[in-house]
């Protein structure tokens, strides 16, 4: 039977561009023909606003999941799946995710709650399902990282976000239980660069140098067209012109050949 993908997008710095990455990832997979999940676990609700989510529609939200796993209630998951106009279905989070953390904490498996969320049948349908972390490493991070096949970590041309992902690394070797963590890396993705600058330079020489072929090969640039976007609820991968757009697609592109290699 088919699995889906999971690609948890994480880094514990904030504003590296996590939620952006899994909008456009998300909306260029879609546009090359995968059937996608955004998954919301960031109580800022950031990708579930841009969807469009709409929090009295009454419908359960990512929080309601976690507990009724921790609680082993076999409730259907499905109509927590909305639909969005990017052409992907999305699961969005509100305030409550907050909480949930102390929930997670009271099952046996805390780590593994969300591993065990996702082996429901419903989610089979599933090509890619890209889970938007927050900017933290706490439980809730932790049982992305354990659910998670591959995770994909975008790090803004910034001293700190490249500093935090030895970090990142080392919880997801604990998660994995495994000193190689390799197989559960699918990349790093510089993000929010500027050629231009003598410091974004010295990060990116610096992380091909500590990441080597991890570092995706394309970079995303600085460009105002990403805020605009972000105002217009609109992803760049469906604006033709923009760089930021085929940059990403570029990223999707990369992202489908190392599948394919993995397939064989
Ligand atoms: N390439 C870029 N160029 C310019 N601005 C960008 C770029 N990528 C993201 N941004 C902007 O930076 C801000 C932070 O991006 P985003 O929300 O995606 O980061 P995040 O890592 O999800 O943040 P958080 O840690 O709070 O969840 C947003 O206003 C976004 O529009
Ligand atoms: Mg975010």
């Amino acid at each position: 039977m088919k699995k889906a993908k999971i690609i948890a997008v994480a880094n514990q710095k904030g504003g590296v561009a996590k939620t952006t990455t899994v909008i456009n990832l998300g909306a260029g997979l879609a546009l090359s023909g995968r059937k996608v999940l955004l998954v919301d676990m960031d109580n800022q609700s950031h990708l579930s606003r841009f969807l469009g989510y709409d929090s009295t529609d009454g419908k359960p939200t990512i929080s309601d999941l976690i507990w009724q796993t921790v609680a082993k209630l076999k409730q259907p998951v499905e109509s927590a799946i909305r639909s969005s106009d990017l052409d992907v279905d999305y699961i969005p989070s509100n305030f409550m995710l907050a909480g949930i953390i102390s929930i997670l904490g009271t099952d046996s498996d805390s780590t593994g709650v969300l591993t065990r969320l996702f082996a429901d049948e419903a989610f089979q349908a599933y090509d890619y399902i890209i889970i938007d972390c927050p900017p933290t490493l706490d439980l809730l991070v932790s049982n992305a990282l354990n659910a998670c096949d591959k995770v994909l970590i975008p790090v803004q041309s910034d001293y700190w976000a490249y500093e935090g992902v030895d970090q990142l690394l080392a919880t997801l070797q604990l998660v994995k239980q495994s000193k190689d963590i390799k197989p559960y890396v699918l990349g790093m993705l510089i993000t929010m660069f500027n050629k231009r600058t003598n410091s974004a330079k010295a990060i990116k020489e610096a992380m091909d140098e500590s990441y080597g072929s991890f570092v995706f090969n394309t970079a995303i640039s600085f460009r105002d067209e990403v805020k605009v976007a972000t105002i217009e609820h609109k992803s760049l991968v469906e604006k033709k012109s923009s760089v930021t757009g085929q940059q990403y697609m570029a990223v999707v592109n990369e992202i489908i050949s190392k599948e394919e290699q993995e397939n064989g």
